[in-house]
């Protein structure tokens, strides 16, 4: 049993304080030595918080991330605002100086993106706003329509067959850096012609709660084998030997238009709604092959070699983000979530914690991480599961409180582990104690 939360109002004081202490002036770092620049999926999630107690900050923190935007539409994962050697790879290992829209600046970003979860978070604010003052629905506008641009970008950057579902090209895309679900595709991916390099992450975190080296081997090459191709993004789908379709991944996407299609609606932009639902839709349908009828949830699709994963990680369970509430497979994933929790209750694991290659502490090889928690809080709520998403949200913040603000948790006993004074968590514990106000 997860005992409960009591000091509400101490827990919101130090999140605050984790937020403020962050807070680089219009982006918010994750964790000043882990990640000291701003991560693309972190400010969307970091936005939410800071909302409840500062809304204008957090619109600010939202538009610096889309003044980064490439011209071909693509929102880079980082952005390397400052110069800082601390993180490995920084912004000469990318490479990116002729993309990056602030280069001229001296403000370059990485080659790849991560999980669009910005709609998700514009809708967020957008309903917590006065939807009269014109200098809101201008600044909504213009992150309309930079999102818009980024997930049209996905359509033609990362299916560029028509397929329906959206791939990413390299794990740290999939924000799930070291999940099980990508062990199979990343044997494809050749480390013979690697460059030497030296990661920083394990200076700051211990290397058994990390990804492996053979892990980061892999990272780095697929890194390489992009700048060689002059982060030509018209071409990296097809050249790239790691290529998966995620579906947790492609559900943020869903989850993100539909969003998109309704702000778009109260600012009277029915163009980009009409546009938005029209790729949600066919996403959605999309989304019916990779349904794992063994597992009873969904899985990866290797689109490389053509093959499906049998590995059950939170990623296939994202997709409740999508369903709608009548498809009977949304009550096969809820029953899911209710078992996991019943095995490993602090929070949801990230990987089926019955499932061999569960591991408690390593990185997205099991524990369990805030940010997917109110994922799928969301989704069980738009379910009707009020009370499961009641107790995920509860033993979300019982980990905080007894752990501290770290970056995540073990499952099974709630110790926390990776960085310290994450934004995330911060922000995240701010959402759900303001959820459980609201409720
Ligand atoms: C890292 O360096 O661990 C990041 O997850 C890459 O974005």
């Amino acid at each position: 049993m997860v005992p409960q939360v009591k000091d509400t109002d101490e827990l919101r004081r130090q999140a605050e304080q984790i937020l403020e202490d962050n807070d680089r002036g219009g982006y918010t770092v994750p964790s000043s030595m882990l990640y000291p620049f701003q991560w693309n999926w972190d400010s969307c999630f970091t936005a939410l918080g800071v909302h409840t107690f500062d809304p204008d900050r957090a619109w600010r923190e939202l538009e610096t991330l889309a003044e980064h935007q490439w011209d071909d539409g693509m929102i880079p994962h980082i952005v390397f605002h400052e110069g800082d050697d601390r993180y490995f790879p920084g912004p000469a290992v990318w490479g990116t100086s002729g993309q990056s829209p602030r280069a001229a600046d001296g403000i370059l970003t990485s080659g790849i993106t991560q999980p669009p979860v910005l709609g998700m978070a514009l809708e967020a604010l957008w309903s917590r706003t006065d939807l009269d003052d014109p200098a809101l629905r201008q600044r909504a506008m213009r992150l309309l329509d930079a999102a818009d641009r980024w997930h049209q970008w996905f359509v033609n950057a990362r299916d560029p067959h028509g397929q329906g579902l959206v791939a990413i090209i390299h794990p740290w895309e999939s924000g799930r850096d070291n999940s099980v679900d990508w062990d199979e595709g990343l044997t494809a991916v050749r480390t013979d012609r690697l460059l030497p390099y030296r990661r920083r992450d394990t200076d700051h975190v211990d290397a058994g709660q990390r990804p492996t080296d053979a892990d980061y081997d892999r990272f780095m090459s697929l890194l390489q084998t992009f700048r060689s191709h002059g982060w030509a993004q018209s071409v990296l789908h097809d050249a790239s030997p790691f290529c998966m379709i995620d579906p947790g991944f492609n559900a943020c996407l869903i989850a993100s238009d539909r969003s998109l299609a309704r702000v778009a609606g109260g600012l009277g932009r029915s163009d980009l709604a009409t546009r938005a639902t029209l790729r949600a839709d066919t996403m959605t349908s999309a989304l019916d092959a990779l349904w794992n009828p063994g597992l009873g949830q969904f899985s990866c699709w290797n689109r490389v070699a053509g093959t499906r994963s049998d590995n059950a990680s939170v990623g296939g369970l994202l997709p409740l983000l999508a369903l709608s509430p009548s498809d009977p497979r949304s009550t096969l994933l809820m029953a899911r979530i209710e078992r996991w929790m019943d095995v490993a209750p602090f929070g949801l694991a990230s990987q089926d914690p019955t499932s061999e290659a569960f591991d408690p502490v390593r990185y997205w090889r099991g524990p369990s991480w805030l940010v997917v928690n109110w994922l799928l809080v969301n989704g069980l709520h738009a379910h009707g599961r009020a009370d499961l998403a009641s107790r995920l949200i509860e033993s979300s913040l019982t980990s905080v409180s007894t752990s501290g603000f770290r970056e995540y948790f073990n499952p099974m006993t709630g110790q926390g582990l990776g960085g310290h004074r994450f934004s995330w968590t911060a922000s995240m514990t701010l959402a759900f104690l303001a959820k459980l106000r609201r409720c």
